[in-house]
């Protein structure tokens, strides 16, 4: 299975009073074009801040050409996940340490035609969710304490973002490795190195005077650890 670096800017850093057309900004072409559109839902009880919910969500799902990676810190997702995917999210990501019943979330985010993402927080272990994440199709790791961006990189989650290589690397398990949080040019190609399949970047990407020139950027460097495929370092 080949491993093409997949970015996908935040749109936590965009000009939310234009959030259509920054989105426009990264569905351009070639290496320029992000993979996924990372969408923060913070509900201000999970996290300390409040972005965006489900309507705000559908309007974008109504103009992005990109899939949408819903990042949902919000507490009961057992509740409220299942309708991001059934509005039609590519893929619906969690918190492990919010949800109650994660196997069962997990089946619904499935069955609604959504991929069900497993997220966990710089401090929670992995080896607690190991089995759990059977059932997942996306692990996002956090490199920062949710909730804010423009955060600095947390360099101590490689460690559970190269285990959770080695497993899938093993045939443990079939995962999306995602990371999260203080992603730019200076902290890519560790996360690379460590074995990370999809890049989260918001500040490094909407910061930038262009876009979908620092989507190419960062994913230059993941190949020029990585190769084109992906082969482990
Ligand atoms: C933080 C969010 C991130 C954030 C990343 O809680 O989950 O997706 O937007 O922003 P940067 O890339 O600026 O750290
Ligand atoms: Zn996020």
């Amino acid at each position: 299975m080949t491993r093409r670096p997949l970015i996908a800017p935040s749109i936590l850093s965009a000009d939310f009073t234009r959030l259509g057309e920054e989105i426009h900004a990264i569905a351009g072409e070639g290496d320029a074009r992000a993979d996924w559109v990372h969408v923060d839902v913070m509900d201000g009880h999970f996290v300390p801040n409040l972005t965006l919910g489900l309507p705000v969500v559908r309007s974008l799902l109504g103009t992005s050409t990109v899939p949408i990676d819903c990042h949902l810190m919000i507490e009961d997702p057992d509740r409220w996940a299942p309708e991001y995917a059934e509005a039609g999210a590519y893929n619906v990501t969690v918190h492990a340490e919010a949800a109650r019943d994660p196997v069962m979330l997990a089946k619904n985010l499935r069955a609604a035609g959504a991929k069900a993402g497993l997220s966990i927080k710089p401090k929670t272990p992995l080896d607690d969710y190991v089995d759990v994440l059977r059932h997942y199709d996306t692990l996002l790791v956090m490199s920062v304490e949710p909730g804010f961006g423009g955060q600095s990189f947390i360099p101590e989650v490689l460690d559970k973002v190269r285990a959770a290589r080695r497993l899938v690397d093993t045939g443990h398990l079939t995962l999306v490795v995602e990371i999260d949080g203080g992603i730019n040019a200076d902290t890519i190609e560790q996360a690379a190195a460590a074995g990370v399949d999809c890049f989260v970047a918001g500040t490094a990407v909407y910061g930038a005077e262009d876009p979908g020139r620092a989507i190419a950027a960062l994913r230059d460097r993941v190949i020029a650890v990585r190769g084109p495929d992906g082969a482990a370092p």
